[in-house]
């Protein structure tokens, strides 16, 4: 297949076709999940936890990130790379903030990820005024899992739902060329998605988003003690883990996956 660009992106959004996105932190399965058709591999902070062994993202550093982000890139050919920001990598200097986004995409990123709504708006704009391309992560974000008090859905109330309309509009405004949805009740995200022009992705989100995302290992069913509701275990019924990911691709594809049991 040709190499996946934002351009491409773009045009699968434009026609409706599910945009297949799924965690990666090195090369061998970096290999495998392109040859597998997944659009996005996301080098998540998620690997504090997956990789890593920490109970949650706080501790991952910026140094991981361009580590495994390279790891990726190196097993990748045609998939695009998105990176995260780890937690304390840009919220707390603008500069810096910049001089972190730099360094994943030296490491090989096409695009990088970061936690916030108006908060992050001018960060937003001041990286794609020097060529990164920003995806915004909204809902449920993880490296404020202190802050928030445990995992809760986020945009449940009236309330809630506005902010979070509120922080998708403006970060598109900004200039944010994909907003993630995390832990959102499906009706709202699917309603938001509708009144942007930029592609969502939805992990816990519903069906209704322009694409979707889940953790390899969740996938594979590999996270001893972890089965967070909105995941599925595809090696259930696959003879290899090729075919579990390639089976991934197919369900997120044809919109069988997510179902209602998967959403809230
Ligand atoms: O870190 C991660 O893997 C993520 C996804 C779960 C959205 O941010
Ligand atoms: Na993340």
């Amino acid at each position: 297949r040709k190499p996946v660009k934002l351009g491409t992106l773009r045009k699968m959004h434009q026609e409706g076709e599910p945009i297949v996105m799924l965690t990666c932190y090195d090369a061998t399965f970096a290999a495998l999940e392109d040859e597998a058709g997944v659009d996005i591999m996301l080098i998540g902070d998620s690997l504090g936890m997956t990789v890593q062994g920490h109970g949650t993202t706080i501790p991952v550093s910026i140094d991981d990130m361009a580590y495994h982000t390279a790891c990726v890139a190196c097993g990748n050919k045609n998939a695009f790379v998105l990176a995260d920001m780890n937690f304390g990598s840009y919220l707390v200097n603008e500069d810096e903030a910049v001089r972190n986004a730099v360094k994943l995409m030296k490491a090989g990123a096409n695009m990088v990820k970061f936690e916030g709504g108006l908060e992050v708006c001018p960060l937003v704009g001041r990286l794609k005024q020097i060529g990164i391309p920003v995806c915004a992560h909204i809902g449920f974000t993880p490296q404020s899992v202190n802050a928030i008090g445990g995992y809760y859905v986020q945009g449940k109330t009236a309330s809630g739902e506005e902010k979070l309309y509120q922080e998708a509009m403006a970060l598109q405004e900004a200039g944010a060329d994909m907003v993630l949805f995390e832990m959102v009740p499906a009706e709202i995200a699917s309603k938001i998605t509708k009144e942007l022009r930029i592609p969502t992705i939805g992990i816990g989100a519903g069906v209704g988003t322009s694409g979707q995302v889940l953790v390899l290992q969740d996938i594979l069913g590999i996270f001893p003690g972890r089965k967070p509701k909105f995941s599925k275990n595809f090696m259930e019924g696959a003879s290899s883990i090729q075919q579990a990911v390639a089976n991934y691709v197919q369900a997120v594809k044809s919109r069988q996956f997510p179902t209602d049991q998967h959403s809230f």
